[in-house]
């Protein structure tokens, strides 16, 4: 595995290179990214990762300072599969003209979390669109687990006409069910238990709910009884029918971002 720091650098390596497959990442990796990585190193002939925390996308200062970081660790772990490049960019190789204020996105983006996070999904538009500029992949790889972003940058890609395929892969859980996130890392055991208690509430009640025999309200009920503090929003939302063009068979997932002291978690089922 080649690490590379210089921007230049890595546009000549990826030169005429025919099958990149890129997966973008905020680094303090976990088997989620690997499975993406995974992925695309079935899939393409060079895999590139990038680590990456994009300041702009954070809502809150506290946020980015609190974000894990473990970039040793991380390269151990990338190490031992099958990454030919990891590329560390500094903030202003990617941002040396500042931000683009101009980015348009799909108005998918003031539903669920962009109520909450103004201007987050045009910040990681606008980083993946960078990226995707200078490595020109063939396919980048996205996670279910962040469903809303997933459906942006997909839209995105396709209203720019962009030569990048994107491919979603299926969240990955741990025993418990618990989504794999990076931001778990700053939970406690006890807040770990609750966290899975809330999947297995969605799971049982997602056909309920589909079938309108239960509520959403109850389901609220029942995880701030948990003990969670704050659910910044809890929905059933029809996947199919949230980005053009619509699809016509129904396929329904429960919405949910709640914060366990001061981590904010979202998961979708
Ligand atoms: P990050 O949270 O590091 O996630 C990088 C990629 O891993 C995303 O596509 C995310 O959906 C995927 N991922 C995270 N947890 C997953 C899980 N449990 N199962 C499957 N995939 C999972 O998402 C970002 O970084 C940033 O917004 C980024 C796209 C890098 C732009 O800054």
């Amino acid at each position: 595995m080649k690490i590379i720091k210089n921007k230049n650098k890595l546009i000549k390596l990826v030169d005429g290179q025919k099958k990149i497959g890129f997966v973008p990442t905020m680094g303090a990796i976990h088997f989620g990214h690997i499975s993406l990585i995974k992925a695309a190193s079935r899939e393409c002939n060079k895999t590139i990762v990038s680590i990456f925390i994009n300041k702009p996308q954070f809502n809150k200062t506290k946020d980015f300072k609190s974000y894990p970081r473990y970039l040793k660790r991380d390269i151990s772990i990338l190490k031992k599969h099958k990454v030919n490049y990891l590329y560390i960019p500094k903030i202003n190789e990617i941002y040396p003209r500042g931000r683009n204020r101009k980015i348009k996105i799909s108005p998918f983006k003031k539903k669920l979390c962009g109520k909450f996070r103004p201007g987050h999904f045009e910040a990681v538009v606008d980083v993946v669109d960078r990226f995707i500029k200078i490595i020109k992949p063939q396919k980048i790889y996205f996670g279910e687990k962040d469903m809303q972003q997933l459906k942006i940058i997909e839209d995105f890609v396709i209203k720019n006409r962009i030569n990048t395929k994107v491919i979603a892969c299926k969240t990955e859980r741990d025993k418990n069910g618990l989504a794999l996130s990076s931001r778990n890392f700053l939970l406690s055991k006890k807040q770990k238990i609750i966290a899975s208690k809330i999947y297995k509430l969605m799971v049982n009640n997602k056909k309920y709910l589909i079938k309108k025999i239960k509520n959403l309200n109850s389901i609220k009920k029942k995880i701030i009884n948990l003990g969670v503090a704050k659910i910044d929003y809890i929905k059933l939302v029809d996947i199919n029918k949230i980005t053009r063009p619509f699809k016509k068979k129904n396929k329904f997932r429960i919405f949910i971002a709640y914060y366990l002291g001061d981590t904010r978690l979202i998961d979708n089922i």
